[in-house]
Formats: C-alpha cells, sequence, structure tokens
C-alpha cells in the first residue's frame, strides 16, 4: 500500500499505530459501526458491544485522552461522558404508565420503574459515578473495591459490603477501563452471586481482548463505551488509551 494512503487511514485512525509501512497489510481493519479497529479476527465475542457514535462523545473523548488535560478537566470531562453514556445505556429501563396534571389538563406520561443500583469498581470508577447519578439520582450505589494485580493482571479484591440478599433489579456497572476484563468479569460474578441478573457495563475505553473475555464470561452483559481501541500493549494497557485512568483523574 502507498505510504499516503497508509498516512491518512492512521491519521482517520482507520488502522492501529504499530502496523507499520513494510507490515504486510493481510487483514486489514474493517471500521464497522462500533470502533475502527474491529478486524475479521477480534470481531467474535462483540455482539454486546454498544460503542456510542455520539459527536460530543466523541469530541469529550479526544480531549479526555490527550496528555496534555489537566487532573481537574479530566475528572469534569469523565463527568460529562458518564451522563451522555448513562442516557444512550438506560434505553430500555421499563416504565410504567403514570398520569399528571398538569396547569392545563391531565397528561398521560410514564415513569421509570425499575429499581437500578450502580456499582463503581473503586478507585477509577469514582469517576464516573457523578455525572451518571445526575440522571438517576434516586439509585443506590454499592461500591466494589478491585485493584489489578501489577504482574498477573488478576483483579484482587479489597472492599465489598454487599447485604445478603439483592436489593436492587438492574445493577449498572462503572469502570472507565475494560482492558483484560478481569474487574469487570469479577464485578459481574460477585453481583450474580448475590442474585441480580439484569447487568450492564458503563465504561469509557475497551480492547477487544478486554471485549471478548467478558462477553465469554457474561455474554447477557451489554456493554456501552466511548470508544473500542486498539489492543492491550504488553502491560496491559489500552493503545492508544489514556494512560492509568485512576490517576489521570486523582493526580497520582
Ligand atoms: C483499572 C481500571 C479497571 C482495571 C481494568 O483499575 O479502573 O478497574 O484497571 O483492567 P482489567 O480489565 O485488566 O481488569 P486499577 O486496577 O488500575 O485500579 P484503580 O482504579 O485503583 O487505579
Ligand atoms: N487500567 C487503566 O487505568 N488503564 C489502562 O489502559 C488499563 C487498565
Amino acid at each position: 500500500m502507498k505510504k499516503s494512503i497508509l498516512l491518512w487511514l492512521r491519521w482517520k485512525h482507520l488502522i492501529p499505530e504499530n502496523i507499520s509501512f513494510d507490515t504486510p497489510t493481510a487483514a486489514p481493519p474493517i471500521p464497522l459501526s462500533y470502533g475502527a479497529f474491529v478486524t475479521q479476527e477480534n470481531r467474535a465475542g462483540m455482539d454486546n458491544l454498544f460503542v456510542s457514535s455520539h459527536p460530543l462523545v466523541k469530541h469529550k473523548l479526544t480531549l479526555l485522552r490527550d496528555v496534555g488535560t489537566d487532573h481537574r478537566t479530566f475528572r469534569e470531562l469523565v463527568r460529562e461522558l458518564a451522563l451522555l453514556l448513562c442516557y444512550e445505556a438506560t434505553q430500555d429501563i421499563k416504565i410504567s404508565p403514570k398520569t399528571v396534571t398538569t396547569p392545563m389538563a391531565e397528561a398521560h406520561g410514564s415513569k421509570a420503574d425499575e429499581k437500578i443500583g450502580l456499582v463503581p469498581i473503586m478507585r477509577a470508577g469514582m469517576g464516573l459515578l457523578e455525572g451518571v447519578m445526575e440522571l438517576l439520582p434516586d439509585v443506590q450505589v454499592w461500591h466494589i473495591g478491585l485493584y489489578r494485580d501489577e504482574k498477573t493482571l488478576r483483579p484482587v479484591q479489597y472492599y465489598n459490603k454487599l447485604p445478603t440478599e439483592a436489593t436492587v433489579q438492574v445493577c449498572i456497572v462503572l469502570d472507565p477501563m475494560l482492558a483484560t476484563g478481569g474487574s469487570a468479569t469479577a464485578t459481574i460474578d460477585i453481583l450474580k452471586q448475590w442474585g441480580v441478573m439484569r447487568i450492564k457495563y458503563l465504561g469509557l475505553l475497551a480492547a477487544p481482548e478486554g471485549v471478548a473475555a467478558l462477553h465469554k464470561a457474561h455474554p447477557d452483559v451489554p456493554v456501552h463505551v466511548a470508544e473500542l481501541d486498539s489492543h492491550l500493549n504488553e502491560i496491559g494497557y489500552i493503545i492508544p488509551g489514556l494512560g492509568d485512568a485512576g490517576d489521570r483523574m486523582f493526580g497520582t
């Protein structure tokens, strides 16, 4: 392929940055409605993936990724993105009829009718909470504390105060980064054992590896993100990603 075409494809984010000019492009990525990095090879296991196509999400995500974005702006962008993604992720929340009286007449409307629980995975999931709660002010919040072991990349649980019986019908798991998928899978395991069977995942960036792993473990869980990125690097970070979400949020 001509160098100018490759440069253009890179600029449009239609091919991953790790494809060099000398690399044979036998299986070029095909842009689908969800993410530009989906190839014939990695599209398996993506049936439940919903990548936002909203222009404001794309705009804000680009600012978020920028290494020059300061912590305060980063947190504000995370809050705004969470709100926009929550709007998309709650399109199938059940409603029931409700009638109110306006100053003019009776109006037959609706009320959201499911008990929703938000489950932020600490720490970075906390950043998504504020934006989501602006849309869903009357929900329960149940924190799960997990960190990823740096060597094994496996999640280690350090906080869980769920009561013995489930108190909600739907859970929305909040975590900005779906990398290997280990943290999300472990959290959803916990929620299913708790007795919640309707679960959604809401995040900012996903790697194909994480989407596939989560889909394998929990094919019923829809994954709502702002973008599907190219791949994980050798230490489990999303590329191009945004770096360590918790560190950028909290300035550590
Ligand atoms: C990050 C992120 C996810 C996890 C994703 O948390 O917020 O929880 O990594 O990786 P995985 O898909 O491979 O499990 P981290 O462990 O860095 O903890 P933190 O939120 O305290 O920074
Ligand atoms: N956790 C992060 O914060 N960033 C990554 O890229 C992967 C896991």
